[in-house]
């Protein structure tokens, strides 16, 4: 089914062709939502940007444009307005049918994509042996999000996890580990090494203090890249160590990746340096090999170089994305790469970008894009620190949420006088609080910072997830309530709109998919989370200014199918933010 906008917009078209001529075929109609519903449901405010082109006044085009546009299946005579905008207002009919359109839809009305795209989402991408911190769980959380709604709408998606798993830090790592314990080089999976965090840190430290262990570390380093099979023992024992720890958090957040680490680049480093030298974009500075960026410059004004070679031989972070870009373009066959980081690495991506281009590696088809976010904030303002000021654990982070909505949810519950297995509170607790984490971080503009608040994430009103869940159970308290069995009301049942409330909530249950193509396209999931939480704030409005249970037929059929529509929606549209609902809480 074609979305209320994709029609108009197609009817906008041809009136502007049959206005102006075949010239004016493919022009933007600058649809969208009317902002204010005095101005009807939909805006255009094309005839204003036309002006100059045509040479008419705007009110005058609007006129012409709306001379010629027949959109009476849909909406009310489109009105002229203003200094030249035209508003659309649907007709209650159209927005009847639709509605029983979208019941009978199991996507309510989110069609799939017209092109399937191959895309690649690169995303969480922590680093092994170092602390999974506050930006890879954003990077998690968005990324997932992203991925979800791209696999929604039909694309053949790659969920890729960057994971540092390679670089110099190893040689240190690898080093210290031959010290304080050599069997964990010589027999594979010997030895637990318990907090890999404490371990990096006895590592780093050693390697401060001690000149000739740091040439030991050096000479580890160029052990592990030719390959010694110890060395590559204690690699894997490092590796696969903290494999499991994240995976824990993948768990806890219910959130699929495939590891495609930096290593996995290594064999194709050289053949990136080689190629970038045959098309002579490769210039020595200082016995290292670098491209010498455009629009990128120092204090002096100078060209700032992109090392892909160091003068020692090694390679580092751009030359493995430069190997990674190549190989989702040649053997995943990418059209879209999407990458997920905090926006300090926005340069790092931008120049990557540009070589790849000026190389002549990125096809014309393929859309490349970096996805940056913001910092995460402590209470204070400033970035997220433990009460004794060392960074923050995910998981201490995300237990922490648990366990206060487990109190939280406790409390409630004897308020309200109710008894309750354990098993519920455990399960309801760890569903809210991870989805109150979640939401919290999605519902924000990524490219702000925001500021990480248990008690705002966790509170029952505003735009949170425990309010949004509970917008869901509330709905579905009224079919238990009423004994009604929402899968039952008839795709014939009578839609009456007759109420205001009743058609606000209605409009805005037809806009979903409108949303969720926004949000395909600039990747803003705080979209969605702005949508989902007007449409609750619509549906409490109806709940409690319109009788269900106790309305008469045929209204009240109409209204519970309001009701059911609202739940299915929200469950839709949490499930694209990686939410679990509740049938209780
Ligand atoms: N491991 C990196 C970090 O922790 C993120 C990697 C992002 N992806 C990429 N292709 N560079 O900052």
């Amino acid at each position: 089914m074609n979305s209320t906008l994709e029609q108009l917009k197609t009817k906008f078209e041809q009136a502007l062709i049959a206005a102006f001529g075949t010239d004016y075929a493919g022009i933007d109609p600058m649809l969208v939502s009317a902002s204010n519903p005095k101005f009807g449901d939909y805006q255009s405010n094309a005839p204003l940007s036309l002006t100059k082109k045509l040479g008419q006044p705007p009110r005058a085009i609007a006129e012409k444009i709306v001379q010629n546009l027949d959109v009476s299946d849909l909406s009310q005579p489109p009105v002229v307005a203003g200094p030249g905008f035209i508003n659309f207002t649907l007709k209650p009919e159209y927005l009847k049918a639709q509605l029983r359109e979208i019941q009978a839809d199991p996507r309510l009305g989110v069609s799939n994509a017209k092109n399937s795209q191959r895309t690649v989402v690169d995303f969480s991408a922590p680093n092994i042996a170092k602390e999974m911190h506050v930006g890879h769980l954003r990077s998690t959380i968005i990324g997932d999000c992203i991925a979800r709604i791209l696999e929604f709408r039909g694309h053949d998606v790659l969920r890729l996890n960057h994971v540092g798993d390679w670089g110099t830090q190893f040689g240190m790592l690898i080093a210290y580990l031959r010290e304080v314990c050599p069997e964990a080089l010589t027999t594979a999976n010997a030895v637990d090494l318990g907090d890999l965090v404490a371990f990096y840190r006895k590592a780093k430290q050693r390697f401060d203090e001690d000149k000739e262990f740091q040439e030991t570390a050096r000479q580890e380093v160029v052990k592990l890249q030719g390959g010694a099979e110890d060395s590559l023992r204690a690699w894997n024992l490092l590796c696969e160590q903290s494999r499991r720890e994240f995976e824990v958090i993948y768990k806890l957040l219910d959130v699929q990746l495939i590891e495609r680490g930096e290593s996995f680049y290594n064999p194709l480093l050289l053949s990136v340096v080689e190629d970038l030298s045959k098309l002579d974009l490769l210039v020595e500075d200082n016995g290292a090999k670098c491209v010498f960026l455009e629009g990128f410059t120092n204090k002096e004004g100078e060209p700032l170089p992109l090392i892909v070679q160091k003068t020692d031989g090694g390679y580092n972070y751009a030359t493995t994305d430069l190997a990674a870009l190549r190989y989702r373009i040649e053997q995943d066959q990418a059209e879209r790469i999407i990458y997920v980081t905090d926006a300090g690495q926005a340069n790092h991506f931008a120049q990557v970008f540009q070589v790849a281009r000026r190389a002549g590696w990125i096809p014309e088809n393929l859309k490349i894009v970096h996805v940056p976010f913001g910092l995460v904030l402590g209470e204070d303002n400033k970035k997220l620190k433990t009460r004794s000021g060392e960074t923050v654990r995910l998981r201490d982070l995300l237990d922490e949420a648990i366990a206060r909505t487990c109190t939280d949810l406790e409390t409630r519950v004897k308020e309200e006088g109710r008894s309750e297995t354990e098993e519920f509170i455990t399960h309801t607790a760890k569903v809210v609080g991870i989805s109150a984490v979640k939401y919290a971080d999605l519902s924000q503009n990524r490219t702000s910072n925001y500021v990480f608040s248990y008690d705002k994430m966790l509170a029952l009103q505003g735009n949170t997830a425990p309010y949004m869940l509970y917008a869901y159970v509330r709905i579905q308290g009224i079919s238990r309530k009423g004994d009604i069995d929402f899968q039952q009301l008839g795709a014939d049942a009578k839609i009456l709109l007759q109420e205001e409330a009743e058609l606000t909530l209605a409009k805005h249950l037809l806009q979903l998919s409108e949303v969720v193509s926004d949000v395909e396209q600039d990747l803003l999931p705080n979209r969605l989370c702005q949508y989902l939480f007007e449409l609750s704030q619509k549906f409490n409005q109806f709940y409690d200014q319109c009788n269900v249970l106790k309305a008469e037929e045929p209204l009240r059929t109409s209204r519970l199918l309001l009701c059911d529509l609202t739940a299915r929606t929200l469950k839709l549209g949490l499930s694209l933010l990686g939410i679990p609902v509740l049938e209780r809480m």
